[in-house]
């Protein structure tokens, strides 16, 4: 390129396609086929993720690299990242790292991937607290990879919590999360059996009462585990989803302590089944807790368990 009488030699360019009859669709074509045939629905999305993630760029930026994305297709790191999607490993474990409430979480064996669903308690409680410069107390029961937690601690930035969890790897990469997202400050972790380590004398910042106390504890009934898509049967730690008979085991155990924990007008938000909506709004109100309501989540299903303490 000529400018000013100087031949500018060092320009970037987009690298050109070559071969213009070759488009990401037709390269992507195979992988995606297989991944349809293992009976994944949206086996497209699953391919551009798992190649943004082996060329370390965005999805969208996929199309103009298209030299890059036929090398990656074409090498052993992504033929074994497809054959363990093609056994139904979930995408968002094979990438490691999933996105809550605009947060990048890491995730672990022991962690259950966070789901968008869970989304509305964060959006409850914005609801509920709108100003957002409140010392706000958060207590997150079951918290895995910290999802809950950090996506309220994001909101509130003179909050502090405290996420509790039984399994100790959990809680290991909820504190790596919080420290990642620059929220290791106002977290404190603890391993233990739901409220256990609050019972009795508490002493430093475990001490006091709690304005917010959320969960997402397990709650499918032991008899459905087995029939769940073999992304949630397979790879799910069964310490987050099995549920007990009724899948109300967790639910019911941790409720009556809830009020002792909270302070007045405080809040408690607990995610439950579809179906489990009533069962929930009375372990609420049999714990004595006040204002109920039943919370819907993004498809319109009976989610959450919303109560107040007087
Ligand atoms: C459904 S997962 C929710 C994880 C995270 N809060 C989220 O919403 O993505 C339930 C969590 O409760 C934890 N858990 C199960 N039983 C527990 C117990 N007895 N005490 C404390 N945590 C427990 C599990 O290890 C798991 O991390």
């Amino acid at each position: 390129m000529r400018r000013n009488g100087w031949l500018i030699c060092n320009e970037r360019r987009p690298a050109m396609n070559s071969n213009p009859s070759r488009t990401l669709d037709a390269l992507l074509l195979p992988a995606v086929s297989t991944l349809t045939a293992a009976g994944i629905e949206d086996a497209r999305l699953d391919v551009e993720y798992l190649l943004a993630h082996l060329l370390h760029c965005q999805r969208r930026d996929l199309r103009r690299q298209l030299n890059a994305v036929e090398a990656a297709l074409k090498g052993s790191p992504f033929a074994d990242l497809l054959a363990r999607r093609e056994r139904r490993e979930p995408l968002q474990r094979i990438l490691g790292r999933w996105e809550f409430w605009g947060l990048d979480l890491e995730l672990g064996p022991e962690t259950l991937i966070p789901r968008p669903d869970t989304e509305c308690i964060v959006d409850a409680v914005l609801k509920c607290r709108s100003d957002r410069s409140q010392a706000l107390r958060l207590l997150d029961l079951g918290t895995g990879s910290g999802a809950l937690l950090l996506a309220l601690l994001s909101e509130f930035p003179n909050a502090w919590g405290l996420g509790i969890d039984l399994s100790p790897a959990a809680a290991g990469i909820a504190r790596r999360n919080a420290d990642q997202l620059g929220l290791g400050q106002r977290a404190a972790f603890c391993v233990a059996d739901w409220t256990t380590a609050l019972s009795g004398e508490m002493s430093g910042e475990f001490s006091g009462l709690f304005d917010v106390i959320v969960s997402n504890p397990p709650y499918i009934p032991t008899g459905d585990l087995a029939g769940l898509q073999p992304e949630v049967a397979l790879h799910e730690p069964r310490l987050a989803l099995d549920g007990g008979v009724d899948g109300l085991d967790a639910c019911s155990r941790l409720m009556g302590d809830l009020p002792r924990l909270l302070r007045s007008g405080g809040l408690v938000l607990v995610e439950h089944g579809f179906d489990q909506g009533e069962r929930v709004a009375t372990l609420l109100r049999e714990a004595g807790l006040t204002e109920i309501q039943t919370l819907r989540d993004l498809a319109g299903q009976e989610r959450v368990g919303f109560a107040i303490k007087v």
